[in-house]
């Protein structure tokens, strides 16, 4: 019999008692099935996107099929598609599913041999080439990584403390003369890989820096994150906190503190310095704090004007998903990884519902991301980050389940 079932009649206090307590709860996601549905529509994408030679980038609210993107430096996405591919890859082990993660991961090679565009490249590569070291340790793979995180390294800038985000961009009134974005944290994880598989050992340095000059500008005193810290040059003093891709420079972007979770949680696996430990519970009881009661998927910002008529942001739940599970299994504090797992857990949940399921309608794992709401761009839309962060969760959930470690594979 269901949990659900046997929990009919029981007063509302103990159902909730029982369900906060019971490990059976987590048996509510069904890692297996929810792998297999990614299965089923990674399948229906390969079939409308084969032969172009194209990256799939989003799916528009009004739209069933997918808004393909070319492979070239300025398309900040086109690593996920091969990143999912992967992950699809370590959950059926297939051949045929691997040679479609090696035709679309083949894709990228080029832009590993341009100099440093912006942050980015470490999201072009590492959720694409680096799952695909993890997975099948091609040594192609392992050079192409190294170079790219020497070339992301020469962003960095030693009076400052932090990598330049965008390049583009320091001549632009706004983020002149330098600018760090929160983004930029999740692709210090390749500097760290390179530091330690045979790479310069100072990229370990940069990376840390990088966190800590972050850690000490980019939060405000409750720990919510500005998209953007502007910095100086000439003494590298922090100028100001604004957004671009928030509702305004005050609020709380969801994305934007995902990636202070995911990035904080990766800092501390990787320097295992308590500092970065307990920054990543700081960044994360805010966002578990915010959220609306009951609920796992944000508003888009957490400050928008029209809650609850605002739309949601599919793909920040998604990457809190996956940092979540990570830090309930770095944790020491036994409560903590406790909440954060089943904080987790409800995420994927409601983001297995039928609610956020594309299913049958798209070809996408998930409808209901917010791309760039200022812009108006991939309001209320399937976007690739958001269904790679989602495989990437569900496949951290299973290795969970098995007591293995997230970061690892299934055979370690
Ligand atoms: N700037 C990358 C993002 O949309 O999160």
């Amino acid at each position: 019999m269901k949990l659900s079932n046997l929990l009919i009649g029981l007063p509302l206090s103990v159902v909730l008692l029982f369900s906060c307590n019971n490990k059976e709860n987590t048996n509510l996601l069904d890692a297996d099935k929810e792998l297999a549905y990614c299965n089923t529509q990674v399948h229906k994408t390969l079939s409308e996107i084969d032969g172009k030679g194209m990256m799939p980038r989003n799916i528009l609210a009004n739209r069933t099929t997918w808004n393909l993107v070319p492979v070239k430096i300025e398309e900040w996405t086109v690593g996920f598609w091969p990143g999912i591919l992967w992950y699809n890859y370590e959950n059926t082990r297939k051949s045929t599913d691997a040679d479609a993660a090696t035709y679309y991961t083949d894709l990228l090679e080029p832009l590993t041999k341009l100099p440093a565009y912006d942050h980015d490249l470490g999201f072009q590569i590492f959720c694409s080439y680096g799952n695909g070291y993890r997975l099948i340790g091609n040594e192609k793979y392992k050079q192409i990584i190294l170079n790219a995180a020497d070339t992301l390294a020469t962003l960095f800038n030693l009076k400052v403390g932090t990598i330049l985000s965008w390049p583009r961009e320091v001549d632009n009134g706004r983020f002149a003369p330098f600018n760090t974005i929160m983004d930029n944290m999740v692709n210090l994880e390749m500097l760290y890989w390179a530091a330690k598989n045979g790479g310069d050992k100072r990229l370990y340095d940069i990376a840390t820096k990088h966190a800590e000059t972050t850690m000490k500008h980019h939060f405000r005193e409750d720990g919510g994150n500005y998209h953007v810290a502007v910095y100086d040059t000439i003494d590298g003093h922090f100028i100001k906190g604004i957004t671009h891709q928030g509702y305004a420079d005050s609020t709380l972007w969801a994305r934007g503190q995902a990636w202070a979770i995911y990035g904080y949680t990766m800092v501390y696996r990787e320097t295992q310095d308590k500092k970065f430990l307990r920054f990543a519970e700081k960044v994360t009881d805010l966002y578990l704090s915010r959220l609306p009661k009951g609920e796992y998927v944000p508003f888009w910002d957490f400050d928008a004007p029209n809650i609850p008529n605002e739309p949601r942001d599919a793909s920040a739940a998604a990457i809190v998903a996956s940092a979540l599970l990570e830090l309930s299994q770095l944790e020491d504090n036994q409560q903590k990884a406790k909440v954060y797992k089943q904080a987790a857990t409800n995420m994927l949940i409601e983001l297995s519902s039928d609610k956020y399921q594309s299913r049958e309608s798209k070809p996408s794992f998930l409808l209901h991301s917010v791309g760039h709401w200022p812009n108006k761009s991939e309001v209320n839309a399937s976007i690739n980050y958001a269904d790679y962060y989602y495989i990437e969760a569900l496949t951290r959930y299973k290795k969970m389940q098995m007591e293995l470690k997230v970061t690892g594979n299934f055979l370690d």
